[in-house]
């Protein structure tokens, strides 16, 4: 029998062998691929670094051009999608709707295909499914808000359609470039609770949609990526209740209280700066001057983060900064995890897919402390 260890919630544990990306915390780098995370979100934007996440290496010229067609081309969805969101009650939630959604495009894959987990098969089914969440994600909002379906506009690039769809308006360069850089942010990150997910559903060697519906409903969790949405509304609270002034007594008293202040804290990085939100918080200034509420959040943003450090020792992760950056690009507080999904979508895929050719069924034990010994005594059936 393997060494009985356990490690609540499996910190420190590791669970596979993988080429796609490492959190090196001790050198304060995401390794993808071989790259520093950081330096691909400053000098390429999301779809190279996204085929460089599925493939393994970055694309040339002519791959990348094939690959961004692909995406443009694969990008409508079938009309039934958006009568499926019509059947929705007007509560669901953005990430619930996302989240049936893709398990319904899974019955417009072949069948064949589904039922062959082969990594080129991920690929293919997944680079489809990339190109789909921006059109499922802004419409599945628009839909329970009675709002017009927005279709993708080919002409438009990934990250440029994406804030298109949600907003109604083309979106001028500073919010597209600033909006791309936190999709690459987001793209990948070892191995969080949600890419955990799609790999033990894929290594029963299930398909790939049923390894991103798991992703999905794992992210939705306060604890991991529903985490930039409660940013946004603690940043709007407090500017509620009195705004800056009243910052630091709002965190006092919530810490006082036991509650987590999210945004803060990470399991790998512990008491460290998250290097996404490192380089994320350097563009809410640009994005705050052109905001009503813009500078008031801005200094309640650093008022809060002051004060996490110094009663908790604890620092912004990615979430925090994408929280206001998206209110301050005008985007519903609502979509904020749904697209943090949609950015995912690339390393869920790259993780399926790395799964289903190395694959070794997740099946962990357990250390039992319930009763023993007991038997049934003639249980009478009334
Ligand atoms: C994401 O895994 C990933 O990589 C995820 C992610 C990705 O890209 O996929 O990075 C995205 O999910 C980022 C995390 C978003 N979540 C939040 O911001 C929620 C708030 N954060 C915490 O709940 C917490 O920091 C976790 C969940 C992120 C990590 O929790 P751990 O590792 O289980 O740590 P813990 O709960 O054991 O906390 C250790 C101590 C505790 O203090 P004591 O009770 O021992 O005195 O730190 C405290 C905690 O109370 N603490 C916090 C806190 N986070 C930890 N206290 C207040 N506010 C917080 N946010």
């Amino acid at each position: 029998m393997a060494q009985e260890t356990y490690s609540p919630g499996l910190e420190g544990v590791i669970a596979t062998i993988t080429e796609i990306s490492y959190l090196d915390v001790d050198h304060g780098q995401i390794l993808v691929r071989g790259y520093d995370l950081i330096e691909l979100a400053r000098h390429l934007s999301y779809v190279p670094v996204a085929y460089l996440v599925i493939h393994g290496h970055l694309p040339n010229d002519e791959e990348l051009a094939a690959f961004d067609q692909r995406l443009r081309e694969d990008a409508v969805v079938p009309q039934e999608v958006y009568q499926l969101f019509q059947l929705m009650p007007k509560t669901t939630a953005v990430m619930d709707a996302q989240r049936t959604a893709i398990s319904f495009l899974a019955s417009y894959e072949d069948p064949a295909m589904l039922r062959t987990p082969t990594p080129e098969n991920d690929i293919a089914m997944g680079t489809r499914l990339l190109a789909r969440m921006p059109v499922i994600t802004a419409n599945a909002y628009r839909v329970l808000h009675d709002q017009p379906v927005v279709e993708p506009d080919p002409s438009l690039g990934f990250s440029e359609n994406f804030l298109y769809m949600i907003t109604g308006q083309k979106p001028d360069e500073t919010a597209r470039r600033i909006f791309d850089l936190t999709l690459t942010c987001y793209i990948e990150h070892e191995m969080p609770n949600s890419t955990f997910a799609a790999r033990v559903i894929a290594s029963t060697l299930s398909d790939l949609y049923g390894a991103v519906t798991g992703a999905t409903a794992s992210l939705k969790g306060p604890l991991h990526g529903g985490a930039n949405e409660a940013v946004a509304h603690m940043l709007l609270d407090i500017l509620e209740q009195g705004g800056a002034d009243v910052a630091e007594r709002y965190i006092l008293d919530r810490l006082a209280r036991k509650e987590r202040i999210m945004g803060f804290g990470h399991r790998v990085y512990m008491k460290k700066y998250d290097p996404r939100a490192a380089l994320m918080k350097d563009f809410i200034p640009e994005l705050a001057k052109r905001h009503p509420q813009g500078e008031e959040l801005y200094r309640i943003y650093q008022i809060v983060e002051e004060t996490m450090h110094r009663e908790k020792g604890l620092f912004p992760n990615a979430d925090y900064p994408v929280g206001l950056i998206y209110y301050l690009l005008g985007i519903p507080i609502d979509l904020d995890t749904p697209i943090f999904l949609v950015a995912r979508t690339a390393g869920l895929v790259a993780h399926v897919a790395e799964q289903h050719a190395h694959n070794r069924l997740f099946r962990p034990r357990v250390r039992y402390e319930g009763p023993r010994d007991l038997h049934p005594t003639q249980v009478t059936v009334h």
